[in-house]
This record gives C-alpha cells, structure tokens and sequence, in this order.
C-alpha cells in the first residue's frame, strides 16, 4: 500500500519529536552531572566523577568532570559533589537524592524516599504528584486520585459515561431510567432512585413518555404539566388548557362558577373561575335531576343535592330550560298578587 507523501513528511516529523524530546531530558540530565571542574584525567575528579573530553576533539587536553550515570552534581559554596541518585523506597539521606527523579512532591522519610504526606506515586511515571480528589485542582491526571478520574479544565473529573458519588469519593457508572442499580447513588437522572434494582422516578415524579426523565407529579389543578401522566394523583384530571392539569369535559372543580342560564357549552369550560384554594379534585358534573353524591356535583346555578338528585334550591324553581330561577316566578307571583288584590279591593267594594 502507498503511503501518500504528507503522510509520510508527518511520519518524518512526529519522529523528530519523538527524538528530540528524548533527547532534551538526556541533555538536561547530562547538565545536572556536570561539575564544571575543569579535569584532565578522571583521579582529578571529585568521587563518583569522570574526566570527560571537552568539544569531543580527537586531541584530549582539556577536559570537564561530569558526575558517573545515577549521580548528580551537588555544589555547596565551592566544593563540589556528586551524590546518588535515589528511586522510590530506596535508601537515601537528604532530600535532594529522592527529588531528582520523583520530583519536589517526594523527600527523605527515615533514611527512604518517598512522597510527601499529601502526595501520592505513579509508577508509570516514577514521580510523587499531589493528590486531587474528584472536583480539586489538578496539573496532570497524575494528579487525580480517584480511580476513573482525569485531568479536565484544571480540575479531576471522573471519566465519560461516570458521575461522582455523594461524598466524591469515588466514580460510579451512570445509570439511567430503567437499568439495574444497586444504590440510589448510581441513578443519574434528576428525581430518580434506585427502587427493586432498578433506577425508576421518585414517588412525586412520573417517567415522561418520550425523553429519559422524570417530570414532577402536580399535587392539584392548574398546576404546569407537560402530559397527563402528571396529573393523575388529581382523578379525572388531564393535562390540557395552558399545559396545566384541568378537570375532564364532564367534570369541573369546587371553585367552579356554577351554569347560568344563557351559557353556551365553551362558556362552561371559560367560566369555570381559576382560585387557587381546594384544587385537590375534580368533580363528576351533574345537572337538574341527575343523579348526584353531594352538592359539588350540581352544576346548575342555585341547585343542590337533594334525595340523590339535583335540585333547585329553596325559592328557586327549575324553568322549562332546565335552570332554576326565582326572578319570573316573582315577577308573575307578585304580578298576580298584585292583581288578586285589586280584585280583592274592587270585590270587597262591590260586596259593600
Ligand atoms: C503541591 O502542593 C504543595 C502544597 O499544597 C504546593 O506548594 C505545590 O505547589 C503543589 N505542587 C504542584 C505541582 O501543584
Ligand atoms: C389559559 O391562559 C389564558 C391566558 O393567560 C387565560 O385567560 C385562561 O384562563 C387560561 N385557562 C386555563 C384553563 O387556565
Ligand atoms: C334571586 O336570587 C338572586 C341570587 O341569589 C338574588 O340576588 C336575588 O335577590 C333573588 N331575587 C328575589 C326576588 O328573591
């Protein structure tokens, strides 16, 4: 297969990299080693050292004592030394031994490197970093202790896919509406737990239909919903009108206006007047002489539940429509008292 020529001077150049990064670290070792004493054979040298050429010339005149491989070179005011250099756990007596390869994170505990007591050590990288936990700042995912974390935006995150647990302890995996849990903790959906093993929504919550989360359940009419799942702790209730819980077309609430004569069927619906008291129930809407169970059921304006059924109140009589008035009847009766006792008057004349 032919690797095609950008490709290829990419190749090139990532090996540059590679090589020169490489190399840098040799080179900064290599500078630590160095003792600058100016040498011309080794017996010259401080202990631990090497005369070494100096401008790799083939003639050896001059040269520069540069610390053995695993020493580096430590001046104090003139004098020269180059010291050991010391891994994790290996035997050391001054701090500067451990720090060179684990860094400044590690020290010289009791004669042992190690790390310091807020720091921790990652063996792939044969250094001591400071310790993050879930949420604390962070340079490197060197730095995140928690198993599953990494270094994102200064800050150890746990991984894609995981969340944080209640006391940031640790990274759990997401779980979401309707797979097995085993805690509360795992289930990532807002308002949802962990009930018979699986994450399910609270009990003041019900599953939406079509997206993964829970939508609160409302606790009375008039209450915003977004389907009618929500609404059903309210019986007879639907999620309609303004995507608030409402009463069904054949129900209405306890605050509602009572039908008045000339109403037309919307008004019914429009005229049911919006409080916010006592809208725990909807209730089956009864007219005259329809069976009922308690006055809330009669509809019509001034009846009652009366033997089961609704009726006008008292002083009010149902008209042909099927209302119940007072005003005619006391218009005719008063019309007709009024003429009775003109006639009274004009009879009891005659009689005298
Ligand atoms: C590590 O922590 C110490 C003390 O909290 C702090 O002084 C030092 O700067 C930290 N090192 C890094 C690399 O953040
Ligand atoms: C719906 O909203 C409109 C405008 O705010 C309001 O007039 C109407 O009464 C509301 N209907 C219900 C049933 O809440
Ligand atoms: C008829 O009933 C209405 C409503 O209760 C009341 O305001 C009105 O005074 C009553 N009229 C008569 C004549 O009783």
């Amino acid at each position: 297969m032919n690797t095609s020529p950008l490709l290829n001077s990419l190749l090139v150049l990532l090996q540059f990299v590679i090589v020169s990064l490489t190399y840098d670290h040799r080179e900064e070792e290599m500078d630590k080693r160095r003792t600058s004493n100016v040498c011309r054979s080794s017996s010259e040298c401080p202990q631990n050292s090497l005369c070494e050429p100096r401008g790799g010339g083939v003639e050896f005149t001059e040269g520069q004592c540069v610390c053995r491989s695993g020493y580096f070179m430590k001046a104090s005011g003139k004098k020269r030394e180059c010291i050991m250099i010391a891994d994790y756990g290996e035997l050391c007596f001054m701090n500067e031994q451990c720090e060179f390869r684990l860094g400044k994170e590690s020290f010289c505990n009791n004669r042992q490197c190690a790390c310091k007591p807020k720091a921790h050590y990652v063996v792939t990288e044969n250094a001591c970093f400071n310790n993050s936990k879930i949420g604390e700042y962070c340079r490197l995912t060197s730095n995140c202790v928690v198993e599953k974390t990494t270094c994102q935006h200064g800050q150890c995150r746990c991984h894609f896919g995981y969340h944080a647990n209640m006391d940031k302890s640790s990274c759990l995996k997401n779980i979401y509406l309707n797979e097995k849990c085993y805690a509360d903790e795992e289930c990532v959906v807002e308002h949802s737990s962990c009930q018979d093993n699986e994450c399910k929504c609270k009990a003041s919550h019900v599953q939406a239909s079509q997206e993964a989360e829970c939508l609160p359940l409302a606790t009375s009419l008039y209450q915003p919903c977004q389907q009618d799942s929500q609404c059903s702790s309210i019986p007879n209730s639907y999620c309609g009108e303004n995507s608030t819980c409402i009463c069904q077309r054949d129900h209405h609430d306890i605050n509602a206006v009572r039908i008045i004569k000339n109403s037309t069927p919307e008004d019914e619906i429009v005229t049911f007047e919006i409080s916010f008291n006592f809208f725990q129930r909807c209730w089956s809407s009864v007219r005259l002489n329809g069976i009922c169970e308690s006055d809330e059921n009669c509809v019509i304006a001034h009846s009652s539940c009366i033997n089961k059924r609704c009726t006008c109140d008292e002083g009010f009589h149902e008209t042909r429509d099927k209302f119940c008035s007072n005003a005619t009847t006391v218009q005719i009766s008063s019309l007709l008292l009024l003429l009775s006792s003109i006639a009274l008057v004009f009879t009891s004349l005659r009689l005298l």
